[in-house]
């Protein structure tokens, strides 16, 4: 793969290079040059999963990995199915949570650890990545027993529920947890002032595995195509894919997809009320307000860094903005769609909930709906609980997790400490 810095195209890159920095100088955004189109379509809907994703992303990465090597990444990093439920007699839920933390973020988190590995040439790796709950216990996860690689995630101590920590602070290992006297900001702060370091970036190797990563992204094409796969032959070219978007990546994904020749009619957008995005779609003026706390909260984001991906795409592709279908859910809606969807059989939590309202409201004759459900109801449990009225069981993973010994140690929100962290692995 050659990519480009999208803020500064003299800055241009191979995949590995992209993967290891993450982010590009000017904290500008890799993106690939090209999109290749995949030749046989048709052929790769009827594949197994596995050779399905390692043929999406032999194309997308090209040689810097083999294809063998490949395989062997793939048949590592997903070892989950991913389901396409029928909700209505047209629309269906695209579950992406039954990974080891039952969120999204594992396909992404588990195909990077799995690309690193492989790229890694005996030198200092350490993830060093900031977590208000979710995002760290998918990374921390997801490099567990990394050979050559260490991972800390820092997290606010006392701020994030007792079974996000149990989930990831449990691990132990090459897995360091560290509480932080302070909060998310602070814990975030720590990470960039690491980062801003040259020095002891070089000496850790540090690479902060954050949803921006290009490997991330390359991974999430891939389910676009098992929803494709498992839709009926004829409701394929139908298919409206309605997405939850916070930082706009699994759009940007989707949106990859169809580049590569994903049968699909179109894509929408579905956002809370931080809805910058569908107000730029029909305005065409980029007005980011105040983020405001929502039930879908991670999707409280105002102002996606994924956004120029999704912008620099339309633009080689030559699609109009205008094509992007959007829509804005309240969260009484939210509410109301949980309760929806629990009438037709269907458990959600707020994230996949937005899809589904917007996607039933803008649905229109002869097409076929797929909303994407980004985590599992147990980890909205406080809210699923609340809105249906009553307690749901916690999914085996983390019902056996939450019985595990928290191995974190606790440091001042001081860089000093974070140093010394990194310095006693
Ligand atoms: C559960 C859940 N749904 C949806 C999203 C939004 O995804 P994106 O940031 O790719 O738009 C996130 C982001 O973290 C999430 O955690």
């Amino acid at each position: 793969m050659r990519a480009s810095n999208l803020s500064d195209p003299s800055e241009q890159v191979s995949f590995a290079t992209a993967i290891r920095k993450g982010l590009g100088r000017d904290r500008g955004l890799y993106f690939p040059d090209a999109i290749p189109k995949l030749q046989d379509v048709r052929g790769l809907l009827v594949a197994d999963p596995h050779t399905r994703a390692v043929a999406v992303l032999d194309a997308l990465v090209g040689d810097e990995i083999p294809t063998d090597a490949l395989r062997g990444i793939v048949t590592r990093a997903f070892t989950w199915d991913t389901p396409l439920v029928p909700v209505t007699d047209r629309i269906c839920a695209l579950e992406l949570y039954w990974g080891p933390t039952l969120a999204f973020k594992d396909y992404g988190a588990r195909f990077m650890a799995e690309a690193l590995a492989h790229l890694h040439g005996g030198e200092r790796v350490t993830i060093l990545t900031a977590t208000s709950g979710d995002t760290g216990a998918a990374v921390a996860h997801a490099f567990a027993g990394a050979p050559g690689i260490d991972c800390v995630v820092l997290y606010p101590q006392g701020r994030i529920s007792r079974l996000q920590e149990q989930l990831f602070c449990t691990i132990g290992g090459n897995v360091h947890t560290v509480a932080v006297d302070g909060t998310f900001d602070d814990c975030q702060a720590l990470v960039k002032q690491a980062f801003d370091d040259p020095a002891l970036r070089a000496r850790h190797g540090l690479n902060s595995a954050n949803s921006i990563n290009l490997a991330r992204l390359v991974a999430q094409v891939t389910y676009f195509f098992e929803a494709a796969a498992r839709l009926p032959f004829d409701a394929r070219e139908r298919a409206v894919y309605c997405v939850p978007s916070g930082n706009f990546g699994d759009l940007t994904a989707g949106l990859m997809a169809r580049a590569m020749g994903l049968p699909a009619r179109r894509f929408i957008t579905a956002t809370n009320a931080n809805d910058t995005v569908p107000r730029y779609l029909a305005t065409g003026t980029w007005e980011p307000r105040d983020t405001v706390q929502t039930l879908s909260n991670a999707m409280d984001v105002s102002v996606p860094s994924n956004w120029p991906r999704v912008q620099a795409l339309m633009r080689t592709q030559g699609w109009a903005l205008d094509d992007l279908g959007r829509g804005v859910v309240s969260d009484a809606a939210t509410e109301d769609a949980i309760r929806r969807l629990h009438g037709l059989g269907y458990l959600s939590e707020p994230h996949g909930a937005v899809a589904f309202a917007v996607l039933e409201r803008e649905l229109t004759d002869g097409e076929v709906g797929v909303f994407l459900c980004t985590a599992h109801p147990a980890k909205f449990k406080e809210t699923v609980d609340r809105v249906l009225g009553m307690e749901l069981p916690l999914p085996p993973a983390l019902a056996a997790r939450a019985e595990l010994p928290l191995l974190s140690q606790r440091i001042a929100p001081r860089l000093a400490e974070v140093l010394a962290v990194l310095e006693a692995l």
